[in-house]
């Protein structure tokens, strides 16, 4: 069976004293959670999250990083620097990342090679915008998304990575995709990949995103291609980010 992942994405959300509350409750209740966990932090905060979180069973990443190894790139972070700080995941091609930084395809699939090469797990985000929801184009979005990567990387990549199909329209918007509508899209993802390779299809974590709460994480993670989720809003109450971590 897919072991399931449940990973916090805080955006640009967070200070020294708040994060430091936040993991102190994700810590204390982390007990009884059999999904893995993992929170995915703003770069200013790695060091104290990784002191903090060191030996915890709560895994830790960054949101987004450079596609090159060093240089002249001024504001950007390497996957080497994540190293430093213990990252186990790296978030790329968040649909934020590529609306509002314009990261193509391309860049996307460079910086899921050189998470990769730097021994980073990328958690790669595809999804589609509502117009083309509404007009009947998301396995074509979605497709082109993955195909970027496979056309760089390969599909044997794809067995050191988490997937998260997260429909633009339903992330910070409170509107979740249904049960059904997120899993056919998994679906999609999963048999596309099963045309070129059953096993790392098979073991692909697919995880979804997009206003997942409390309330309604059980129904999504009980569909069957549905490995987890990654969460935006809810990963900073301690309280909703445990209890969807329960329901995985
Ligand atoms: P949300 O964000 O849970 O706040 O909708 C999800 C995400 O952007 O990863």
């Amino acid at each position: 069976m897919r072991r399931k992942i449940v990973a916090g994405n805080w955006k640009m959300h967070g200070n020294l004293a708040d994060n430091e509350a936040l993991l102190s409750a994700l810590l204390a209740g982390a007990g009884d959670v059999k999904a893995e966990m993992a929170v995915c932090v703003p770069f200013p905060y790695l060091a104290s999250v990784s002191a903090k979180l060191s030996g915890g069973g709560i895994a830790w990443g960054a949101q987004n990083m450079s596609q090159h190894g060093k240089g002249a790139f001024t504001g950007e972070v390497s996957a080497a620097m994540l190293n430093d700080f213990g990252c186990k995941y790296v978030i790329v091609g968040h649909s934020e990342r590529r609306a509002l930084y314009g990261e193509s395809d391309e860049v996307v699939a460079d910086k899921f090679l050189a998470a990769q090469a730097a021994g980073l797990v990328p958690i790669l985000c595809v999804g589609e915008s509502l117009e083309e929801r509404e007009t009947g184009v998301t396995e074509q979005v979605v497709g082109r998304q993955l195909d970027a990567v496979i056309a760089k990387a390969g599909v044997a990549s794809l067995a050191n990575c988490v997937v998260a199909y997260e429909p633009v329209w339903a992330i910070g918007t409170g509107k979740t995709a249904t049960p059904a509508q997120a899993q056919a899209v998994h679906a999609f993802i999963r048999g596309k990949l099963r045309a070129l390779d059953p096993v790392v299809a098979d073991g692909l974590v697919i995880q979804y995103g997009g206003s997942v709460k409390a309330a309604n994480a059980a129904e999504l993670f009980a569909q069957p291609d549905i490995d987890g989720g990654l969460i935006g809003g809810a990963s900073l109450q301690a309280d909703e980010f445990l209890a969807i971590c329960r329901a995985a």
